[in-house]
């Protein structure tokens, strides 16, 4: 938790009007100069964590903490010019760890979402995983990437690069996978996140990232008045545990249809099958185009009208709307983590590929790179 006094990394002052919270990151305790007693230093397993704060010419700042290489917290101006804390997070190592289940801001590894019933088969071997999500594994199992504590490498005042190496059947994935994450903030105002991975056995890699975004600001509520955009005409259903059905289907007169903007909350509570599987939405969209000439979703903040443009590489987007927050967890300004009070867009291959070969291919080969690249742009 993030408490007053010398230690506080985050000021704020948060007016009657919540639309109007101001957030700023000070600078005494930025580039991993924290004080001692600061929350976000701890030794995990002899490896230190810190916080990581980069800034752009424009005054926006991103708070990275190289526990599961997450992003803390991401200051963007609105339209009146204020900054405002867009990222959902903790105030603490600590904080993030109570909160495992929820991966808030994390990077995800060795394969992001769901692998059905922990298993498949590669190269005609069988390997299993824990089952993070009953039946099935998710987000790389009991310790997947989240949980890790990253080497962390400053590269200039809008660069972090992160990196990990994962051993050869760490939480039963084939191959040592050496991973390198690169966070930039940029001068367009856009946080950039480049992967990249190598192995020595063949292996299954889907890397995500696992923000939470409000773009009302943290602790401003809801998001079913945000509107979005997603350039898909189809989805992959799901059965009764989030599994792909394996058939692509169209979004065109579904609660699904975000082909033109339309609000988180219009259908989010439709009596549609799919919808009632997700507890809301938590399926993987196909993407139409990916590349970065053009955003692969639009998000609008309401109340602040701040505007988050996804860019990508992957294939797929899993549009996550916080239907499994209840308010378990305090963020890092106090508020609850209540129901629908963040969403997630998390860029990645579909949801169990290893098992579904009509999907594109998450195998990665020795003497092949992976690698891929995701873009979060903000407009106002
Ligand atoms: C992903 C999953 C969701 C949920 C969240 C975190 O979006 O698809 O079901 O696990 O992560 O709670």
């Amino acid at each position: 938790m993030l408490t007053a006094g010398a230690a506080m990394l985050v000021a704020f002052s948060q007016p009657a009007n919540k639309t109007t919270i101001t957030t700023s990151i000070k600078d005494s305790v930025i580039y991993g100069k924290l004080p001692a007693d600061s929350g976000f230093e701890k030794t995990i397993k002899g490896k230190q964590t810190h916080l990581f704060v980069l800034k752009n010419k424009n005054g926006m700042e991103a708070a990275i903490t190289n526990y599961g290489g997450r992003l803390v917290s991401l200051l963007v101006p609105d339209r009146a010019g204020k900054m405002i804390d867009v990222v959902v997070g903790c105030g603490s190592i600590d904080g993030y760890i109570k909160a495992g289940s929820s991966y808030y801001g994390a990077t995800i590894g060795r394969y992001g979402n769901r692998i059905a019933k922990g298993h498949f088969t590669l190269d005609g071997k069988d390997y299993s995983m824990f089952l993070s999500n009953r039946p099935n594994s998710l987000h790389g199992g009991k310790e997947g990437f989240d949980r890790k504590v990253w080497d962390a490498k400053k590269i200039d005042n809008q660069t972090l690069e992160l990196t990990y190496v994962s051993k050869d059947m760490e939480e039963g994935y084939p191959g040592t996978l050496s991973v390198k994450v690169v966070y930039k903030l940029t001068n367009n105002n856009a946080v950039k996140i480049s992967y990249q991975a190598t192995t020595d056995k063949t292996t299954v890699v889907n890397l995500t990232n696992h923000s939470y975004f409000n773009l009302n600001g943290e602790g401003n509520g809801t998001i079913l008045n945000h509107t979005v955009q997603i350039d898909a005409d189809n989805y992959t259903p799901v059965d009764g545990t989030l599994i792909p059905t394996g058939k692509i289907e169209p979004v065109k007169g579904t609660p699904f249809d975000f082909t033109t903007a339309t609000t988180i909350g219009a259908h989010i509570n439709d009596a549609n099958e799919q919808i009632k599987k997700g507890g809301g939405y938590d399926h993987n969209f196909v993407l139409n185009k990916h590349g970065f000439t053009t955003p692969v979703a639009t998000v609008k903040g309401d109340k602040t009208g701040i505007v988050m443009k996804v860019y990508t590489e992957e294939p797929g987007l899993q549009f996550y709307s916080g239907n499994f927050m209840g308010g378990a967890n305090t963020m890092k300004y106090g508020d609850r983590d209540g129901h629908r009070t963040a969403f997630a867009m998390e860029t990645q291959h579909f949801p169990d590929s290893p098992n579904q070969p009509q999907f594109p291919t998450t195998t990665l080969k020795p003497g092949q790179t992976y690698r891929t690249q995701t873009m979060y742009k903000f407009e106002k």
